[in-house]
């Protein structure tokens, strides 16, 4: 494999997830296969679980490790063609991501959505200019629209705790004071695709995600409905995509609660906003699988570097 960019680089989740599921078992097995290999994380943003997990899966795996929050230590980028460059931007992606690839012998970059330009947004400017323009693989760590990491590490929590053959798999959307990106729902949804579920995406009218994603995924507009019989709920807020990087919902309603919860299990990627998003009850709770969903980050990582150091 080249790059990790998307859930569609992944050829067959059952046999990647149960290979993440034998790294897990063994977790130092392939210890020699990035010997002398280098790992660059560029961060545009924050994190804790995919910095801490994707440098982890490269230790686990003999890499060495290096680190940029780029955001706020890097020269400012300029990604467009032919630019005079003598406003904000000091460095051009062109050099940049060719600069990178001399120190490195693998990528990932974390650069989320702006919310304001849904054109540049849906371009994925960092990302794919950093493709462009690199000569290294490039791992997606949440870019504008996509999280595939997270999907992935979701597909291995989703295996090791299903107890039927057809899950029913709720997204439900949840409220939030902050306009969040779509990359963790729109790659969910991916990845539900690619599973045997009874999959059901709820959330107030008007939130609808990107259809070109959604698909002819089933949504239904009233919760408690959607809720009906789940194994497993799966919350998260995100923006209006329609009425781009707006918070035009903030109904409380919608927060997970135990009641609501009933006998499913509860995922969450994380962070999450306690008793906005939902209710400590929830959390708290034997019902949840937020630590093992963040505990299966370094197994998700350490497939899709396993992967790329086996084809370097
Ligand atoms: N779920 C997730 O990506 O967490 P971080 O933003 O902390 O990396």
């Amino acid at each position: 494999m080249q790059n990790y960019l998307s859930i569609s680089d992944i050829d067959s989740l059952p046999e990647w997830v149960e290979e993440a599921k034998a790294i897990k078992k063994d977790p130092l097995k392939s210890k020699s296969l990035g010997k002398d290999k280098t790992i660059g994380l560029l961060f545009f943003n924050n994190s804790l679980r995919t910095r801490l997990s994707t440098q982890k899966a490269a230790i686990n795996l003999g890499m060495e490790v290096i680190v940029m929050n780029f955001g706020s230590e890097g020269w400012a980028l300029e990604y467009a063609d032919g630019t005079i460059m003598d406003q904000g931007t000091s460095e051009h992606i062109k050099e940049a991501a060719q600069v990178v690839s001399q120190y490195c012998d693998i990528v990932a970059i974390r650069a989320f959505a702006t919310l304001a330009d849904k054109e540049k947004d849906e371009a994925e400017v960092v990302l794919n200019g950093f493709k462009k323009y690199a000569s290294v693989p490039i791992v997606n760590m949440e870019s504008s629209v996509e999280h595939p990491l997270q999907a992935l590490a979701d597909a291995i929590t989703l295996t090791e705790n299903t107890i039927k053959t057809k899950p029913k798999v709720v997204l439900s959307w949840a409220p939030h004071p902050k306009a969040l990106p779509h990359a963790v729902a729109n790659s969910f949804v991916q990845m539900m695709q690619l599973q045997d579920a009874d999959f059901v995406i709820t959330h107030p009218q008007g939130y609808e995600l990107d259809p070109k994603i959604t698909k002819n995924a089933q949504i239904e507009y009233n919760q408690e409905k959607a809720l009906e019989n789940a194994n497993f709920i799966y919350v998260k807020n995100w923006s209006c995509y329609s009425d781009y990087g707006k918070v035009n919902n903030q109904d409380s309603n919608w927060m997970m609660t135990k009641e609501k919860l009933g006998n499913a299990k509860f995922m969450h990627c994380l962070p999450v906003r306690r008793n906005v998003v939902v209710e400590d009850a929830v959390l708290d709770s034997n019902q949840s699988l937020i630590i093992e969903q963040a505990n299966n980050r370094t197994y998700a990582a350490q497939v899709v570097l396993k992967k790329i150091l086996e084809e370097l």
